[in-house]
């Protein structure tokens, strides 16, 4: 089912539409009971739909309203009665299962006691969150790049929209794939995260070595390490079922804490070019995004493949994208450019959205 609404408007009509969208076909696509009852709820709350019209049109307001929330609570949960009541249904919070109850009522209650002080992180607040599983789904489309395979696995990265950048560190965690009677492993057994990803179709092929020569982003909002504010709302932005995802980015921001990148502030639709030309030109240069183009209108989408094919006039360059198609599902793409001009489109696999499956060389 494509979303049929406009998510840049902050007219509250089309604003409930994206909740009911969220509630049909994002939040049970991706397990989350508590956000379907909350999308339910806010989607004919008028009130409620007030302060999702305050997010930035850029950023999907479901996301951003509900970990301004999740922020607060993890702050401290026993600020308010309201807070308590809420906090039931947030393990990471409460240490308890979830209660078999809509959690609407309590979110309601929460966010009308507390507006004024979810009202600054609604109006800066982005869906910036960073989900290391998506390195399930870059390692094969990366690693396995005839030019990245043909200098054996020796690349260097430039990620657009990184957010806190732990999908530039892949090659320090471990993988395991299983389907269908296969299991295929990379990385050191004892390295963590442990990222397992379900096999469907045909298995991805994994690169014997990947050697990561430079680990550059660029990024609109970077998110600093040591501060303690911007980790929680990248925590925030968890969903509430999603423990395990919580314990990945634990690991994986330990990972970041001694593997450094170089994430430089910058809008992609303008500052590309200089960015790739600040990448080695030892290495092949792979520029690469995880659900980040989706933040970028079509205009901006079209200067960012006119850039890459400038840049590509010093050296070649692949892109590759693991964007929604639109339709449901997630698609994985390899642009490829040089001497100035795209050469070349292949699409690579379909996957899950967070990196938990992937369906290698399924072309359409
Ligand atoms: C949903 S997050 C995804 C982060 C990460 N790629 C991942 O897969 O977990 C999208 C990121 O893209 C960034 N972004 C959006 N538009 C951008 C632009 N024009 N230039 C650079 N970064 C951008 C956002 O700030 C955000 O951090």
């Amino acid at each position: 089912m494509a979303p049929a609404f406009d998510t840049y408007s902050r007219d509250p009509e089309d604003v409930a539409r994206v909740f009911r969208y969220f509630a049909e076909v994002e939040t049970p696509r991706l397990g989350s009971r508590v956000y379907t009852d909350y999308c339910a709820g806010v989607a004919e709350d008028a009130a409620l739909l007030e302060l999702a019209c305050r997010t930035m049109p850029s950023q999907p307001p479901p996301n951003v309203l509900f970990a301004a929330v999740k922020s607060l609570l993890l702050e401290d949960a026993g600020r308010s009665d309201e807070a308590r009541a809420l906090a039931r249904f947030y393990p990471v919070v409460s240490g308890e299962p979830i209660p078999d109850e809509s959690a609407f009522p309590a979110f309601r209650a929460f966010c009308l006691a507390h507006a004024a002080e979810l009202d600054p992180m609604l109006r800066t607040g982005r869906a910036q969150t960073c989900v290391v599983h998506r390195s399930a789904i870059m390692l094969p489309a990366i690693g396995t790049l005839p030019r990245v395979a043909a200098a054996q696995g020796r690349v260097a990265l430039l990620e657009i929209g990184p957010s806190i950048g732990l999908n530039l560190r892949l090659d320090a965690y471990r993988f395991v794939y299983e389907g269908d009677g296969t299991t295929l492993t990379w990385g050191a057994p004892e390295a963590r995260p442990q990222l397992d990803c379900e096999i469907r179709g045909p298995a991805p092929p994994l690169p014997e070595r990947l050697e990561i020569v430079a680990r550059h982003g660029l990024e609109l909002s970077p998110i600093d390490l040591d501060d303690p504010h911007a980790v929680r709302w990248l925590r925030a932005l968890i969903w509430p079922e999603h423990v395990l995802r919580g314990r990945l980015m634990d690991e994986a921001i330990a990972v970041a804490e001694r593997i450094p990148a170089e994430i430089a502030a910058g809008d992609a639709t303008k500052d590309l070019e200089a960015a790739v030309a600040r990448l080695p030109k030892d290495a092949p240069r792979v520029v690469f995004a995880t659900v980040a183009l989706y933040q970028i209108d079509d205009a901006g989408q079209r200067a960012i493949h006119e850039a890459l094919a400038r840049a590509s006039t010093a050296a070649p360059l692949d892109f590759v994208t693991m964007e929604s198609d639109g339709e449901g599902s997630t698609r994985i793409d390899h642009f490829a450019f040089e001497g100035g001009a795209a050469t070349g489109h292949a699409v690579l696999a379909r996957a899950d959205s967070h990196g938990r499956w992937i369906e290698w060389g399924r072309d359409g």
